[in-house]
């Protein structure tokens, strides 16, 4: 044995030895301490101009540069941050006056909407959700953090985490649907992939939780409108994602727009101090959306200026966006005595809090030359591409329509979407760029054979009345063995402000298909849309209808991937699908009534001019394979209140191609001191089967499933009879019983 490697080896334990005692690598268990340290030496030589400075955002110019003002206040220790300045160069600049001309030298933190990608487009997250494969989030925004890190920003917000019952609500489609469990497991993951274990890591960027809360619940779908919640509700619903956002170490948190229960979610106790803090022990700062402070007055919670920052503040939000209600009036209201010196000091504290821990201060600058090899490179697109292949879901594929063969001989692809490079990035689509857009017209030219005739026609807008192209596109389908149609939902007409009160398809794309269809050629309709759509004609008429959602930069080449079976789709719809408007709300995990609807009984809980039932329920989606699950098992017929339980179940593929079942497991608390969801999601695996494969799927419910919140809003698990349903999607479940005692 050399020398060397009798050293090698006989140090190998003592290594092993400091390893094991030696505290965790990171410096973050002892960065607190010294953080606190650091900061009250910091806030001990600021003035009050300086600390209210911190509290203050403001908006740059649209095209990533900052304000004139900007400079001069920040020089000044009047602006504590930004949004959407961004590119390595506006941000460094800024940030040396920050570091070199101001008194303090406080770093400016730079926050941008990053919500599903920043150069390179990801799918929208409620296809991402569609998934139902949270890792596929976590490396989506983990990315998407690396690409917005190289431009100088280091804060997004994001996660949306929204729960949205109503698909009239734009926003529904920057969340992750209607349920609180896939919304909680969607939210820790993407909290994962923007900030890492330590968001102060370089390409590690600080995430916020928003909207905080229960925006989603805007009545009438309308944007911006109040909302009122139950406390239960709340808690069950709407909570559960910004929990696990929580536990996931989130940065930062926005208070939302709506009015909750008749108190401003921008001025309200209750959920900013009372449950965030108090109960959630958050230690990071609440910045308010756009102007929301300020919205206070328009509220009618707060009669001028001072009354709504005064509002704001003493409720618990630390940094103001857009208004400037905290600068200009904090000091008045402290002489008055409105506000506490204690209350200030507190938001600047936890501002930063978050500026020491993200390491901003030894580290205010982006090293320039890294911007433009970090942003859309060939494996961040390869990424984008395998993620949307995973959020596409089959909605109908009668007779085997899908998948084609790639030797078809012709091939008419029509519609307003099939080669459009915008709509596929969906709203907030960052800094993506339509140019590196993939249509689906280019994703199939580039999939089939090169005998393959593909001809294209546009048919008719997404918007509008005109029907002048129609006769082009049924010409192509004449000429053709089978019809595209590529319909869906334009960017503009989805997210903020993009509430509608219809969900049909907009313009004559329904009147195309109807057409399109009638030639007899065989009709594959591609949607491609930001929110569940009213499609009963199609769903009834067409053979094959596959959801592609927005799919991000290389929507065209996932969708040819599904369309001609190099990928056989998987997804699953993370909210219901209506049938008509007039029944939204529509959502599986309601309560039942005391007259649950029948058939044959006029007098029970139903419409008379439409089913009850959805167009598609929760959780559905098909496959080019079938899967079998039987074998529902339980590790016990009765267990404690404070005992697990474990349920097990066998899926197979008894079709002929590999293919992707996702297994949910839904419980029923059937009698308890308050009434519960009919159905209840508490666990779910997506897993891959060969076919004639099977596999043994173990799910273990704790005491965390089985409770509820109480009338006196304690969290209980209540003794007496539960249901347990697994399958493969909320309606098409085997089931079975057990107790706790
Ligand atoms: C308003 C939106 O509601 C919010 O989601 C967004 O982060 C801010 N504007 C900043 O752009």
């Amino acid at each position: 044995m050399d020398l060397i490697k009798f050293i090698r080896l006989a140090l190998l334990p003592v290594v092993v030895f400091i390893f094991l005692i030696a505290p965790a690598p990171s410096s973050r268990s002892q960065r607190p301490k010294n953080v606190e340290r650091e900061i009250d030496a910091l806030m001990a030589k600021m003035t009050l101009e300086e600390k209210l400075g911190q509290l203050q955002q403001l908006d740059g110019e649209g095209n990533g540069t900052f304000r004139p003002e900007h400079p001069d206040l920040i020089r000044k220790g009047l602006l504590g941050s930004t949004l959407n300045v961004r590119g390595a160069k506006n941000t460094n600049q800024l940030q040396h006056v920050a570091m070199d001309e101001s008194r303090l030298k406080i770093p400016v933190l730079f926050g941008f909407d990053v919500i599903h990608g920043y150069r390179t487009i990801f799918p929208i997250p409620l296809a991402e959700a569609s998934s139902w494969d949270p890792a596929l989030a976590e490396q989506s925004t983990s990315i998407a953090a690396r690409e917005t890190y190289s431009t100088g920003l280091r804060w997004t917000f994001a996660p949306m985490l929204d729960i949205a019952r109503d698909p009239r609500w734009g926003r529904i489609t920057e969340g992750a649907g209607e349920d609180p469990y896939l919304g909680a497991a969607f939210a820790r993951a993407r909290v994962r992939g923007f900030q890492g274990s330590d968001y102060s890591a370089p390409n590690k960027i600080l995430a916020c939780a928003k909207h905080w809360v229960a925006y989603g619940a805007a009545e009438g779908g309308r944007d911006y409108n109040t909302t009122e919640v139950s406390e239960n509700t709340l808690r069950e619903v709407y909570f559960p994602p910004f929990k696990a956002a929580v536990d996931a170490g989130v940065g930062t948190v926005m208070s939302a727009f709506n009015d909750l229960n008749g108190v401003p979610t921008s001025a309200n106790p209750f959920t900013l101090t009372k449950v965030l803090r108090g109960e959630w022990k958050f230690e990071g700062f609440v910045v308010s959306d756009y102007t929301s402070v300020k919205e206070l007055i328009n509220h009618g919670l707060a009669a001028d200026d001072k009354d709504a920052a005064r509002a704001a503040l003493n409720a618990g939000v630390d940094m103001e966006m857009v208004s400037r209600l905290f600068n200009q009036q904090g000091p008045a209201l402290l002489r008055e005595g409105q506000l506490t010196q204690a209350t200030i000091d507190e938001a600047v504290r936890r501002i930063l809090r978050i500026k020491f821990r993200l390491g901003l201060f030894e580290h205010p600058y982006v090293d320039e030359t890294l911007e433009s090899g970090a942003l859309l490179t060939s494996e961040n697109r390869a990424a984008a591409r395998a993620i949307a292949n995973r959020s596409m879901v089959l909605l109908k594929n009668d007779r085997e329509t899908l998948p084609l063969s790639k030797a078809v001989h012709s091939i008419a692809v029509i519609g307003p979407l099939a080669d459009d490079k915008r709509a596929p990035l969906g709203w907030w689509a960052g800094d993506g760029k339509p140019a590196d857009t993939v249509t689906p017209l280019a994703g199939i030219k580039l999939k089939v054979s090169p005998e393959t005739k593909v001809s294209y026609a546009k048919g008719c807008e997404t918007q509008g009345d005109s029907t002048a192209g129609f006769a082009e596109a049924l010409a192509a389908a004449r000429n053709s063995d089978v019809a595209l149609v590529f319909v869906g939902e334009p960017a503009e007409t989805v997210g903020e402000a993009a509430s509608k009160s219809s969900l049909d398809l907009s313009g004559r794309q329904m009147d195309l298909i109807k057409e399109i269809h009638a030639t007899g050629k065989p009709t594959v309709v591609v949607l491609m849309n930001g929110r569940p759509l009213t499609i009963g004609w199609v769903a009834e008429n067409v053979p094959a209808v596959l959801e592609a959602w927005m799919g991000g930069t290389e929507s065209g080449n996932a969708v040819a991937d599904v369309l001609f079976g190099d990928v056989n789709p998987g997804g699953k719809l993370p909210v219901t699908w209506p049938r008509t408007v007039g029944q939204v709300p529509i959502y599986y995990n309601h309560m039942n009534t005391g007259r649950p609807p029948e058939a044959t009984n006029r007098y029970t809980s139903k419409y008379l001019d439409v089913p009850w039932t959805p167009q598609f329920p929760f959780g559905y989606g098909l496959s080019y394979t079938q899967f079998k699950i039987t074998n529902l098992q339980l590790s016990a017929q009765r267990i404690r209140t404070s005992g697990n339980l474990t349920v097990t179940v066998d899926v197979e593929n008894v079709g002929k191609r590999p293919g992707d079942e996702v297994v949910q497991l839904y419980i029923r608390d059937l009698a308890a001191s308050m009434t519960r969801p009919v159905k209840e999601l508490k666990g779910f695996q997506r897993v891959t089967l060969q076919p004639g494969e099977k596999k043994h799927l173990e799910f273990v419910l704790r005491p965390e499933h089985l409770g509820f919140w109480n009338r006196e809003m304690r969290f209980v698990v209540e003794p007496g009879e539960f249901r347990v349903m697994v399958g493969s999607n909320s309606e098409d479940l085997i089931e079975t019983k057990f107790a706790v005692e």
